[in-house]
């Protein structure tokens, strides 16, 4: 039998605070050699870019493969979000499917989640501090709950350039957190905050790096191809930068890339993955004056763990429809 999964019933198992923790352990796999995690395949239809991204976690016992896609023209043209994707779990024992779950609820989550564990890691660590949020779409909404349930947060200033799509997440993160939640006229206001996350869909950098003030941890959460950047190159190379991956970020993070390739930074510029942080193989932050970078491109263990824990939790609660395929 396997059990299906929608978007509801995922939302009705996952939350932040687990998978903060689901994701942190899924970094220290990769890092201690237990995860298995292929480079994912893309495929490019007109309009939009298809990805197929597949690992296992020997410890957590997950065996996953998620299709996701990114269509930037959909929130407009189809009504639709701009990133949907589909998760199959499998038993890693027989190899069966034993559960579809929608994928994209669970990517926003753990792509949020990331951060979260990144944050938890690498920013100052104070009472009252202040995040800054680049985009107010659905990847923001969870860059910032992530960044509230590792540190003490009270106030956010969020900036898109789509103002109406910025009042409306104001309300709602208002709603949702009971913090402050400033609408901010330009991307400069932001640049005061303690902790920023960039989650835009633009191709281009989105704020002036030389204007950052010392101490800030910066996710760069948006950018996910070679050409395409949300960082300029004077933020990188203000930064310790820490990537989800090394392999990953030197193949498909323009933040770095576009860099390297002008000869502006070396390759040794890319300082740690954030699982080598995560089981203290490398330093996190060392100083209150640091910049910080995470990169994320996203990765299939991120998915692989999540699903894993949405599936036990919804099989704990009798959540779900089963079939025979
Ligand atoms: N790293 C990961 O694991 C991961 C996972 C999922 C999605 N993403 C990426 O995150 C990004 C956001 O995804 P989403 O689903 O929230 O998209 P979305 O389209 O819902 O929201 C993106 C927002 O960015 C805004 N924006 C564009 N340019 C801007 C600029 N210069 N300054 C401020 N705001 C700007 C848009 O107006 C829009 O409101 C996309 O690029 C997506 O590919 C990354």
């Amino acid at each position: 039998m396997t059990l299906i999964l929608n978007r509801n019933e995922v939302e009705a198992v996952l939350n932040m605070k687990d998978c903060i923790a689901t994701v942190e352990a899924a970094f220290a796999e990769l890092a201690n050699g237990t995860a298995d995690m292929p480079m994912r395949s893309n495929i490019k239809p007109p309009g939009g870019l298809s990805l197929y991204m597949p690992a296992y976690l020997k410890e957590m016992k997950a065996l996953a493969c998620k299709v996701v896609t990114v269509y930037k023209d959909n929130p407009v043209s189809h009504d639709l979000p701009t990133t949907i994707g589909k998760v199959l779990l499998q038993d890693p024992a027989t190899g069966d499917v034993t559960c579809i779950m929608d994928g994209g609820f669970l990517t926003a989550v753990r792509t949020g989640a990331a951060s979260g564990v990144a944050t938890k890691y690498l920013a100052r660590d104070e009472k009252g501090m202040t995040a800054g949020i680049f985009g107010t779409g659905v990847q923001a909404q969870m860059q910032l709950l992530a960044v509230c349930e590792v540190r003490d947060i009270s106030k956010a200033w969020a900036y898109d350039i789509n103002k109406e799509a910025a009042d409306k997440f104001a309300v709602l993160m208002k709603d949702k957190l009971g913090i402050e939640i400033v609408v901010a006229e330009n991307p400069e206001e932001l640049l005061q905050a303690d902790i920023i996350c960039a989650a835009t869909s633009s191709p281009t950098p989105i704020f002036d790096g030389s204007k950052v003030k010392a101490g800030t941890h910066i996710n760069g959460i948006g950018s996910h191809t070679p050409n395409a950047r949300e960082l300029d190159t004077e933020i990188i190379k203000r930064s310790k930068f820490i990537g989800d991956s090394r392999e990953a970020c030197f193949n498909e993070a323009g933040d770095i890339i576009i860099p390297l390739n002008a000869g502006e930074i070396h390759e040794t510029h890319f300082y740690a993955e954030l699982g080598d942080v995560v089981t203290a193989r490398k330093d996190g932050r060392i100083n209150d004056d640091e910049i910080t970078i995470f990169k994320s491109n996203g990765l299939a263990v991120q998915d692989a763990a999540t699903a894993k824990l949405v599936y036990d939790k919804a099989r704990e609660q009798g959540i779900g429809t089963e079939i025979t395929i």
